[in-house]
């Protein structure tokens, strides 16, 4: 599932300040941004700034040769999933109701056939003109989204109409925009703290090395969206793993077991916990300060000891959530191996999966769900089915 890529274009205003925190959510969000700046944006950010934030090359300019072959306007349309126009001045608005194309951004504007978002900020009288409210209504009814601006102290002295919304709200129009649910607003899961861990365990061995597993994260990580977009206020715990966090979530980011085990502590309270994460039993009993160095004498010797379970220990815990899932990875007798898991830990249900194959890392999960009513077996998935399968089981449970 490729991330939502958005082409921003930031106009010249006051506000164009606020498209700097806008990359950020944009990005936290787990989507990819790339920005053209006009010359009156210019006048107030810098590309660098933009660049910067994105960690995308910045467009400026129509007549920049090298772009028109490698990356022209068209292709930058072309590349985007939403294109949002923040902030988008009166002149902008006018150039693109008229359909003038006389600078990069109105000439990307011209040449799109993907969705476009506005986002007005300009002087209330400016936002009041009868000229506006024309080209506003004009781009409305050609089926662009122009957002309202809010009321209130302008950086002008006046007050009124006319001011750039938050940026969090933006976001959510942006999300709405891609078709996505604004997160936490509604859904089965609306109101419920889900805690959810996910990815390996790092144990150090000295500065360089360490102990790990094939976990990549991606089924906790599928929960998580999930559960997300049910409207669930997901705080995701996660070990070291290549991947963007999905949209609408707070990510706590750890590398050792003991690091998650006091993240989820802080964490706590929460209604639901699913603990996906691959934890390491072991870590090294002394993690070496300088990296050991090879001598040709005697083998270096590895001593382990054990790290906390932190299911086990969640299930004992005074604050133990309304309902506690564990994984299960195994490579043989799954269903019984996963029952005498779900009474040693404690916890309500045991998800489990036979994992002999190349389920850690790959794409797709075949699992069984036991709890003390019986097994659930479920067909070989894709890992993000496998995730809403198993929210809406619990939505289904948790009312
Ligand atoms: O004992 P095992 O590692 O097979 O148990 C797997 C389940 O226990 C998973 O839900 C995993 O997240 C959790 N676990 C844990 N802390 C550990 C080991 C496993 O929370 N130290």
């Amino acid at each position: 599932m490729k991330p939502p890529h958005i082409l921003l274009i930031v106009g010249g205003g006051i506000a164009a300040y606020k498209a700097c925190e806008l990359i950020r959510l944009i990005r936290k969000a787990g989507m990819s941004v790339r920005c053209v700046l006009t010359d009156g944006g210019a006048q107030f950010i810098t590309p660098m700034t933009l660049a910067a934030l994105s960690e995308n090359e910045v467009f400026t300019t129509l007549w920049d040769l090298k772009n028109e072959t490698e990356m022209g306007h068209i292709q930058l349309s072309r590349e985007a999933d939403l294109i949002v126009v923040c902030p988008a001045t009166a002149d902008l608005l006018a150039k693109m109701a008229a359909g003038i194309s006389d600078s990069l951004a109105t000439t990307v504007l011209l040449a799109t056939d993907t969705p476009v978002l506005a986002v007005p900020a300009m002087n209330v009288r400016m936002w009041q003109h009868a000229a506006t409210q024309r080209n506003v209504a004009r781009l409305r009814s050609d089926g662009v989204t122009v957002v309202d601006p809010d009321d209130g102290a302008m950086a002008c002295g006046e007050y009124g109409p006319g001011r750039l919304p938050e940026p969090v709200a933006i976001m959510e129009r942006i999300e709405a925009a891609l078709g996505r649910r604004p997160i936490g607003k509604a859904g089965p899961l609306a109101g419920k703290r889900i805690l959810i861990t996910a990815g390996p365990t790092h144990e150090p061995i000295d500065p360089v090395r360490y102990i790990a597993n094939r976990s990549s994260g991606r089924q906790g990580f599928a929960i998580a969206e999930a559960a997300a977009a049910m409207g669930a206020d997901v705080q995701l715990i996660s070990g070291p793993v290549h991947l963007p966090t999905p949209p609408g979530m707070t990510r706590i980011d750890v590398e050792t077991a003991r690091e998650m085990a006091a993240a989820v502590d802080a964490t706590l309270p929460a209604d639901i916990a699913i603990l996906v994460a691959a934890v390491a039993d072991w870590r090294t009993a002394d993690a070496a300060e300088q990296k050991i160095k090879k001598t040709g004498g005697a083998l270096p010797v590895l001593q382990l000891a054990e790290n906390p379970d932190i299911l086990a220990g969640l299930a004992r815990d005074a604050r133990r959530p309304a309902l506690l899932v564990g994984f299960a990875a195994e490579t043989e007798n799954v269903i019984e191996h996963a029952q005498a898991k779900l009474a040693r830990k404690g916890c309500d249900w045991i998800v489990a999966n036979d994992v002999s194959g190349d389920v850690m890392g790959g794409s797709e999960n075949a699992v069984h769900i036991v709890t003390a009513d019986g097994v659930e077996s479920w067909s070989n998935l894709p890992k993000d089915q496998v995730a809403r399968k198993l929210m809406e089981k619990i939505a289904d449970v948790i009312r």
